[in-house]
């Protein structure tokens, strides 16, 4: 059973979460609390060492974030990341000021002194900055181990109190060696045993779960996406048949999707899935519906409606008591901190448009994770690679990817083209190479020639692109062969299309979808 090793305090940095995750791909468990944890709560969790974050704020203003300054008499081993160096510098003595000029960027680092924090280290690594304020004046007893061209203090030390900090942030991809840094600090400074790995995390959520729900039931809603049948799935290996998954098909899937949801659940779970075939309400209601926020409207209240219908069928009795969510680390955006408790502020984001009888409490065993940890953790829990590699799928489905008027027959065209392509992606090996890749049905006719025929068809757009998280991509730089194979087959097989077009527009300034 893993317990808190390093426990992060936030104060709002857009990066705190990526503490957490680095320290993980070393086998630390980390854990992030606000900046105003009480001394009690810190205590009850037992960390090993503290982590101060970074944060947008700057030290000397009146209502600067200020933790509990009993941490310091906790006899824990404490690191300060750039704001957390700066709250500590001001704490100790020193002076914070605003810096002349906004530092941000890459950085090398000098390693001046021996210490453990750096120990086995490169000198001279690159290093990620971010700051507007910089220290001018150390703490009392502190003494310098790194600097950069233009930090003369990028990293202090106070060894006998076992107090670090460090302007730069070692937890950004860019800094090279950051996650070594934070290994010696937990590991080496604070003695954390590196022995959090996903099956220790999978056993763990799932004995959680098992405490947490003593009775009563859980309403899952499941898409087909990685998220939420990792969560179903976990839900499943903890309380079995009282797991309720309901699966809404709104008429708006891919080719095959209803069938390969129903089958994962069948191979891999034995409880059944609670399938509700309402394709015919969306379309009704979609018929002559050409803009595309009334679409998103229109699906999203008629899917809430939908779902509640069904839940009201599993609820004649008050037995349902929670509601599972694939919440995700990335979608709490919200900070921490800087806006009160977040699990709130989300949750609520998320459950807003259901009605009052159903805000269930919420259950969101993935709302630490990152979506490649999702992955891994469903690998864990044996889930089928088809399942876990898949590409996102928006909750509008084809919907948005049709413009103007959704019909039945537009959608077939549609599937046609969009199956034809993801074959010739996995063929090629490229769909695991990129983000998400998908058709849209343009409405657009043009006039062709096919044999001695004059052709007057629709037009498809193929669109392939490569991110990180979504919030921004670049169109992917798929091989021409490919894409004339891909062209050919779909001007040939499906009846309709007789032109076919690439997507060469990266977000921003487009968005991944077209609606
Ligand atoms: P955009 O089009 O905003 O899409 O660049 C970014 C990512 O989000 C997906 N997406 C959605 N997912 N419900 C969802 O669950 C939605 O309404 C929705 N709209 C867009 C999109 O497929 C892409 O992965």
């Amino acid at each position: 059973m893993s317990t808190v090793d390093i426990l992060v305090l936030d104060f709002g940095s857009q990066f705190t979460q990526l503490i957490a995750r680095r320290l993980r791909e070393f086998g630390i468990y980390a854990e992030i609390v606000p900046y105003f944890e009480t001394l009690q709560e810190i205590r009850a969790k037992a960390p090993k060492g503290i982590i101060l974050s970074g944060g947008p704020a700057s030290v000397y203003e009146k209502d600067a974030y200020k933790p509990d300054a009993e941490i310091f008499n906790l006899g824990l081993p404490i690191l300060g990341i750039c704001y957390g160096m700066q709250y500590i510098m001001d704490y100790f003595g020193g002076k914070v000021q605003k810096a002349s000029a906004h530092e941000y960027g890459k950085a090398n680092l000098d390693l001046v002194n021996e210490c453990q924090l750096f120990q086995d280290c490169t000198n001279g690594e690159i290093v990620w900055m971010s700051h507007g304020d910089r220290v001018e004046v150390l703490g009392k007893e502190f003494e310098v181990i790194a600097k950069s061209s233009n930090s003369p203090y990028a990293a202090v030390q106070n060894e006998k109190k076992k107090i670090y900090a460090v302007q730069f942030h070692p937890e950004v991809a860019h800094s090279k060696e950051g996650g070594k840094y934070l290994f010696n600090f937990a590991h080496k400074i604070c003695g954390a045993k590196a022995e959090w790995n996903m099956k220790n995390f999978a056993q763990n959520e799932i004995h959680k779960l098992t405490q947490k729900i003593q009775g009563g039931k859980v309403l899952c809603g499941v898409s087909g996406g990685v998220d939420s049948s990792v969560v179903a799935t976990l839900l499943y290996r903890a309380i079995k048949e009282r797991l309720v998954p309901v699966f809404v098909d709104h008429g708006l899937l891919r080719a095959g999707e209803r069938e390969s949801v129903e089958r994962m659940f069948s191979e891999n779970l034995s409880v059944p899935l609670v399938v509700v075939d309402a394709s015919e309400i969306f379309l009704n209601r979609l018929a002559g519906v050409c803009d595309p926020e009334k679409k998103r409207k229109i699906i999203g209240e008629t899917f809430i409606e939908v779902f509640e219908q069904e839940a009201k069928k599993h609820n004649t009795n008050g037995e349902i008591k929670y509601l599972a969510q694939g919440t995700l680390y990335p979608d709490v955006i919200e900070s921490v901190s800087v806006k009160g408790p977040s699990k709130t502020i989300k949750s609520h984001h998320n459950v807003g448009g259901l009605p009052e009888w159903m805000k269930f409490e919420l259950i969101e065993p993935l709302r630490e994770l990152f979506k490649d940890e999702v992955r891994a953790l469903g690998k864990e829990l044996g889930m089928p690679e088809e399942m876990l590699m898949r590409h996102p799928f928006p909750g509008p489905g084809l919907a948005i990817r049709i413009m103007g008027e959704v019909n039945k027959s537009d959608l077939e065209l549609l599937r046609k083209a969009d199956m034809i392509f993801l074959d010739e992606l996995h063929k090629s090996g490229y769909y695991d190479k990129v983000w998400q890749a998908f058709c849209v049905l343009l409405n657009v006719r043009s006039v062709g020639v096919m044999g001695d025929n004059r052709t007057y068809d629709n037009t498809i757009c193929v669109r392939a692109v490569e991110a990180i998280d979504g919030m921004s991509a670049t169109f992917a730089h798929l091989p021409h062969s490919l894409l004339e194979n891909i062209s050919n087959r779909i001007i040939n097989e499906v009846e309709g299309i007789n032109r076919v077009v690439y997507d060469i527009t990266s977000k921003p300034p487009g968005t991944i979808e077209w609606e």
